[in-house]
């Protein structure tokens, strides 16, 4: 893994932008793997703003997203769907049925995650966007998933629960579950960027660079992918 660290989260949000920009530029038709949370909003913010000004073209670009919740629906405002709406998509020339989130919305869930995985053989990224949780999970990879695990529900840990109320009213309205992407979903990407910023992942991305590559630290299993950059910022980079 290659570490690239930054003084503070704006200037790595420049850098990872500055990558994706040239890649779109370079390949117009480029799948891209994109993530949620508050991690890579700086990012997108940043794309928009190139968009806007240099007329950057996504209009052959596809996407793929992680992860959504389970039973919030699609157009509920903390849907992930939502979220990359308003973040992003609404904002640049994507067309909208070249995006790609799971549908957390349907009664039949199984059928959802097979219909996931057809998509992502359909679309492998060229670069795969990923955060990661303060407990290591990546997408909603809790611990304790194995790392074969393709496209599934999840119970989300107490932990992601609680670091995600803040997008909520209150605790008891943040989902109970997801549908992501596997691990080996994620793993399967040509190169994978991840992004960590603040003291509150340090001890996470210690332990994915250098702890023992363990179901029960998700992010650990990038150690085993050929291609990955890990830009953080000097806080997330304290303990390394
Ligand atoms: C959520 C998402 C992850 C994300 C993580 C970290 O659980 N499913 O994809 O990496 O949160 O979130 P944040 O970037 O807000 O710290």
């Amino acid at each position: 893994m290659n570490i690239h660290i930054y003084k503070n989260k704006k200037e790595l949000d420049q850098a990872v932008a500055d990558i994706l920009i040239e890649h779109v530029r370079q390949n117009p038709t480029i799948t891209l793997g994109l993530a949620t949370g508050s991690t890579p909003i700086g990012v997108y913010d940043l794309l928009i703003k190139d968009h806007q000004m240099n007329q950057t073209d996504y209009s052959r670009v596809t996407t793929v997203n992680l992860d959504e919740y389970v039973k919030i629906g699609k157009n509920h405002p903390e849907s992930y769907f939502s979220f990359m709406k308003k973040n992003l998509f609404d904002h640049i020339n994507i067309q909208m049925d070249q995006v790609h989130l799971p549908d957390g919305e349907t009664d039949d869930l199984d059928q959802a995650c097979e219909a996931y995985n057809l998509v992502l053989s359909q679309h492998i990224p060229d670069i795969q966007i990923l955060g990661i949780g303060g407990n290591g999970h990546i997408g909603f990879n809790e611990p304790g998933t194995p790392f074969d695990m393709k496209t599934h529900i999840v119970k989300l840990a107490e932990k992601t629960r609680k670091d995600n109320a803040r997008f909520f009213e209150s605790l008891d309205d943040v989902p109970k579950e997801a549908i992501t992407m596997g691990i080996q979903n994620i793993m399967d990407a040509r190169k994978i960027i991840l992004m960590a910023s603040g003291a509150n992942k340090a001890e996470a991305v210690k332990q994915m660079l250098s702890g023992p590559i363990t179901e029960q630290l998700p992010a650990s299993v990038l150690q085993n992918h050929p291609n990955v950059e890990v830009y953080i910022d000097k806080e997330a980079a304290k303990l390394i």
